[in-house]
Formats: structure tokens, sequence, C-alpha cells
């Protein structure tokens, strides 16, 4: 727990800089973040490691929005559905392998008029997936509920900035994005190894540092499940699930109906 903003930035500043000295040239850092709330008073993380990585000479290449579908419920604000991935590279020769995180095409369709005639115009691998990334809770999270044990969210060292695990299906578009097989891939709060155990199913080296026992036991698991090739994966480049209005969670309750 940090007694201010200020000492969370300095242990922070110190962790980037050896972070940094380690990163090979060709390499990347992901930083996932939101925001800090205290007494309803906001403030957006990404401009303060923005900065400090900017002070470390890190290149910018892309401030993602990653977007989800679930979280507790403000009265007084708006809730908070999306935390932001900042994207560094070390320098100019980095990875970036577009192919393996292609989305499917929304109009495959659509075609352009060319001297043969009109041609598709999108590529059959799919698209570019965006800066814009939206995943689904139910998808998500079904069948592997692992920050489900009591009082976790209270005890949380962190529980204001990051209140839970983040989908594999971040992790795994980051790393077929941004490494090859045999990379070595560093996690310095690993939690309940989402970023480790999606390394090593990608063929890659997953290290993590996690000092709550009960999430390392969880790691642990995962690790070995991903190892196993066991380790359930949400296949990364899957549009989110569209209700189609026929659900009966899509349904207006009768009770509202009856309010007229
Ligand atoms: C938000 S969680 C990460 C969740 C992770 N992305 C996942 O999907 O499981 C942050 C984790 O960092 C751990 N942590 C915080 N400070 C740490 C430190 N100084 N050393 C090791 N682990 C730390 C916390 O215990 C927590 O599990």
């Amino acid at each position: 727990m940090f007694s201010s903003l200020d000492a969370y930035k300095e242990k922070m500043e110190t962790l980037i800089e050896s972070l940094s000295s380690k990163l090979k040239d060709t390499g990347s850092v992901c930083w996932q973040i939101g925001n800090h709330v205290k007494d309803g008073s906001v403030t957006p993380l990404d401009y303060i490691f923005f900065e400090i990585f900017q002070r470390h000479n890190f290149i910018l290449r892309n401030r993602i929005i990653w977007r989800f579908n679930f979280g507790l419920n403000a009265r007084k604000r708006f809730s908070g559905r999306y935390e932001t991935l900042l994207w560094f590279t070390k320098g100019s020769d980095y990875k970036f392998n577009l192919d393996p995180v292609r989305v499917p095409q929304i109009y495959p369709g659509k075609t352009k008029r060319t001297e043969q005639g009109y041609k598709p115009s999108g590529n059959p691998k799919g698209k570019n997936p965006s800066d814009f990334w939206e995943f689904d809770a139910k998808q998500s999270f079904e069948g592997q509920p692992v920050w489900d044990f009591p009082n976790v969210k209270a005890n949380h060292p962190e529980k204001t900035i990051h209140p839970c695990q983040f989908p594999n299906e971040v992790a795994d578009r980051c790393i077929l994005a941004l490494t090859e097989i045999g990379d070595t891939v560093l996690d310095p709060f690993a939690g309940v190894g989402t970023v480790v155990s999606c390394a090593e199913a990608r063929s890659r080296v997953g290290i993590g540092f996690e000092f709550d026992p009960r999430y390392l036991m969880l790691a642990n698991e995962r690790l070995e499940q991903a190892r196993l090739g066991e380790l359930v994966v949400r296949q990364s480049g899957r549009l989110p699930r569209r209700p189609n209005g026929n659900e009966k969670v899509a349904q207006v309750p009768q009770e509202w109906l009856d309010l007229g």
C-alpha cells in the first residue's frame, strides 16, 4: 500500500528504470492502467506513466482503450468501463506481427473497383484490431473465476487502481503481436498469472513476480496447465458476442412495463 500518489509514482519509476535496462532493443512494454479513485475524485494514471516512460526514452506506439462490460456501478458519476494499455517500444527496430492478431472483417463482402473489375477491398486474413479493444465478461471469465475468493477486493493492495484480473485475450494479443516464439515475457505484477501462462501457452518464456501467496498458488496452477496445453485461452480475434434481442436477459421485465 502506498502512502500517497507521489510515493506510488516514485516506486513505479524505480521499477521502470530497472526494467528498461533489462529490455532488449527490439522489445516492448505494455503497461495496463486505470484510474486512481479517492473520495470520488478520479486521477487518470496513464498520463503519469506516459511521462515516466518518456523520461526513460521509450516511444509510445499506441494508447489502447480496453473496454469491458462489467464492474462496479457508480452512483454519483458514470460507471467506469475501460482501462488503458500503453504500448511503448525501446527503439524504432521493434517487433510487430499483425497477422496473428487480425480480427474478422465486419463487411468481408465489400468491394472496390480495380482494372480487373470489382474485387474484395479487405484483407482475407482479417483486419487490424485497432486501438479500441472490447472483451466480453461472460466469455472471458466464465469457467475461470480465479478472483472469486472472499474479501479479495478489500485485501487487494492496489484495489483502487486494478480491481480485477484481466482477460487472457488482452495478454494474448500483446504477446502474439509483439514477441516471437522463444522470447521472454516479464510481468512484474503477475497476479494469478494471466500473462505468464499465456506466454507459456504461446511457447514464450514467462516470468512473473507476485507477493500474495494466494494468487501465486493459482498462478502456478495456471502455468502448469499452460505447460500441459490445458489452459483455457479464448481464441484471439473473435468479435465480442452481441445480444440478438431474443435472450431472456435482453427482454424488458414485466415489472418495468407495468410502471407505464
Ligand atoms: C491487478 S493485479 C494483476 C492481475 C494480473 N494482471 C492477472 O490477470 O492476474 C496486481 C498484482 O500485483 C501484485 N503486486 C503488487 N505489488 C507487488 C510487488 N511489489 N511485488 C510483487 N507483486 C506485487 C498484487 O498482489 C496483485 O496480485
